[in-house]
């Protein structure tokens, strides 16, 4: 049964009603235009992931996100959505190093960014964090399993909870979340069979990244999925276009077309009797139609 409507704006009480009804898809988003194309084709959640650290910028890990780029682009990706719910995900020590300051960033999103949630990594060691942020009516997801900001810890980007022992601290911490408030789990490369049992025992989504088919919903991130970039690419990603190609091939006729003389024709340029006999200064738009 459809429970998330498919022409009003979503809501955090729609996602929720959600479990068990309707899966729940979500993406990463940075931009407004990419924001815009996802928020029309149905993408349910926004996710301003900090893995814009390493898609847009090339980083090799996601600890190097601030609060103001990522405040950035979350503005970018509200301004574009009209369905959606956007997501903001809070960078490395934005939420660790004290209650105070993580309510406050948490804030930042939703007042300058215009998002509707914010996104944290961590269990229980983070729960005072959590139930600050959620005290000040800020919407919480959780993310459990592999949190890449804690990829130095792991030793690498690695599977989680495939042991007895790291199984049950990942379906405690994800209970322990649930319980204090948090309306959606981000479940991140652990065993399907755990994911199952998560989603089973939590009245909240569990969104699933190499989690499994159990999970009330998904999510990927856009570059992986549009084929954006080349290179690995992790086993649960699907890829559903062939954007580097199609950017590359694009990106080559044009450069042929410029040394060839062929862009641009004359169609594409601008006509004129006389030259203009001095500037002047005027207020209106420009010819070329990007603004003055
Ligand atoms: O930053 C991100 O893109 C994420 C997703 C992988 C869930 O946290």
């Amino acid at each position: 049964m459809a429970v998330l409507p498919e022409d009003e704006p979503l809501s955090i009480p729609l996602l929720l009603a959600a479990k068990g009804q309707e899966r729940i898809a979500m993406m990463t988003a940075y931009d407004a235009p990419s924001a815009a194309l996802l928020d029309a084709a149905g993408i349910d959640v926004l996710l301003v992931g900090d893995s814009a650290e390493m898609t847009v910028y090339g980083e090799p890990n996601t600890l190097t996100a601030t609060m103001d780029a990522m405040v950035r682009h979350t503005r970018a990706v509200s301004r574009a959505t009209r369905r959606a719910v956007v997501v903001g995900d809070m960078p490395f020590l934005s939420y660790q190093a004290g209650v105070e300051k993580a309510v406050e960033n948490a804030g930042r999103f939703l007042a300058e960014g215009g998002a509707a949630a914010v996104k944290v990594e961590g269990g229980r060691r983070i729960l005072p964090a959590v139930e600050a942020i959620l005290a000040a009516d800020i919407p919480v997801m959780g993310h459990v399993g592999l949190t890449p900001q804690s990829y130095r810890k792991f030793g690498g980007f690695k599977v989680q909870g495939r042991e007895a022992e790291s199984a049950r601290a990942i379906a405690d911490d994800a209970k322990a979340l649930a319980e204090a408030g948090c309306f959606a789990l981000v479940l991140e490369c652990v065993p399907d069979s755990l994911a199952a049992e998560i989603t089973r025992e939590v009245p909240i989504p569990t969104i699933g990244i190499g989690a499994g088919a159990a999970c009330d919903g998904q999510v990927l991130v856009f570059h992986d999925v549009m084929g954006f970039t080349r290179g690995h690419r992790p086993k649960f990603v699907r890829r559903y276009a062939d954007l580097a190609t199609v950017i590359e091939q694009a990106a080559r006729a044009f450069t042929h077309d410029v040394k060839s003389g062929a862009y641009p024709s004359r169609e594409e340029s601008f006509s004129g009797t006389k030259p203009p006999l001095r500037r002047v200064h005027s207020k209106s738009p420009s010819p070329c139609g990007r603004g003055a």
